[in-house]
């Protein structure tokens, strides 16, 4: 009998085991409530009630990954700098000194357009001069004069100049029709480099376009269409155009056939825009631009 004994026997034997005992029996239930409190306090809970559903959560993980501004017709202009506009728009060509830019940094290129004065240099990019689209390239819905002069001057004291910053000009009274209004302003972020390029050089063409095209499927309407057209990107091979006159470049075009590079120089291609960009040139000045192109790199 003594083995039964045994086995009803206590765990507790010694005064040892029965403090262990009593310390754990107070500390196991208060590890647990201790536990429970934080669990139930917690903020990191996912789920119906915590803060994961709150409408500033919710709204940021469903945004839209292109962030787009709507302009208020009505809200104070908030003008870009001279910096910025430069960056997003200008760098494209300033940058490099492609199409005979004058090169942002070189002193050499800027100080006989920084003597006449920061005038002189705002009419010519206002107007636009050579493979200088007007205005860059924007319109005036999106960027300022006051802007473009901005970037003017950081180009400029980029370059060796010491140009003051041009006057901001006085806000529109509130109410005042404002051209943009719930226009989709300009892709915040002046990443889209060469993207803004082409989006500049394309919307100076299209006012370029109706006075190039003129009568004649001969190569004499082709270099005047490529002189105030498509110059903008194939004089300089601006995104990889092929390069006028490169015949290595255009060799294995004009090796697809001329009814190809027709076609795509009408219909675009890739960075190429339809007809350049020039929506208002005839097919058939296209077409001589084309082969006025190709005879030049023959
Ligand atoms: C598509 C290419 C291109 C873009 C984009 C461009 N430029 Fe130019 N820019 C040129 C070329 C080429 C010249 C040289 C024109 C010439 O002297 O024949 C020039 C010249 C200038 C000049 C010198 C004018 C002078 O006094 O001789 C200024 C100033 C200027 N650009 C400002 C700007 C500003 C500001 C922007 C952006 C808003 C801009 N450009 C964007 C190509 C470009
Ligand atoms: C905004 C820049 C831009 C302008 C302006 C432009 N091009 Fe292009 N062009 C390109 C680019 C970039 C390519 C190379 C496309 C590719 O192969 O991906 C190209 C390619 C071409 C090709 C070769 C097509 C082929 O099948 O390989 C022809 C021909 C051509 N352009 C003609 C013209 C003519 C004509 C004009 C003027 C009416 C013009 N381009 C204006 C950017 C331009």
């Amino acid at each position: 009998m003594s083995e039964a004994h045994n086995e009803h026997e206590s765990l507790i034997k010694t005064p040892k085991q029965l403090i262990a005992a009593i310390i754990a029996g107070f500390l196991v239930p208060i590890v647990i409530i201790v536990l429970l409190v934080n669990y139930v306090g917690n903020n990191a809970l996912t789920g119906a009630g915590s803060s994961a559903m709150t409408e500033k959560a919710i709204a940021e993980r469903i945004a839209p990954v292109a962030h787009v501004e709507i302009k208020d017709a009505n809200a104070p202009r908030v003008y870009q700098t001279g910096e910025q506009l430069y960056k997003a728009v200008c760098a494209a060509c300033h940058a490099s000194g492609a199409a005979g830019a004058p090169k942002v940094g070189s002193t050499e290129d800027w100080a006989p357009r920084i003597k006449p004065g920061y005038d002189e240099m705002l009419k010519i990019a206002l107007a636009g001069k050579g493979a200088m689209p007007a205005r860059g390239g924007t319109s005036p819905d999106d960027v300022t004069d006051y802007e473009i002069g901005r970037a003017i001057v950081y180009m400029a004291n980029a370059s060796g100049g010491k140009l003051p910053e041009p006057a901001q000009p006085a806000q529109p009274a509130p109410g005042a029709a404002a051209p943009a209004s719930g226009a989709p302003a300009a892709a915040s972020g002046a990443d889209a480099g060469s993207a803004a390029a082409a989006a500049a050089a394309m919307a100076s063409l299209k006012t370029a376009a109706p006075a190039a095209a003129s009568a004649g499927g001969n190569l004499d309407a082709g270099k005047k269409l490529y002189d105030t057209v498509c110059m903008a990107c194939h004089a300089s091979g601006v995104m990889n155009a092929p390069k006028f006159g490169d015949k290595a470049a255009w060799a294995p075009r004009i090796a697809t056939g001329i009814e190809t590079l027709h076609n795509a120089a009408i219909k675009g291609l890739n960075a190429m825009p339809p007809k350049g960009g020039a929506a208002g040139a005839s097919d058939d000045d296209v077409k001589a631009a084309v082969d006025y192109m190709v005879s030049a790199a023959k």
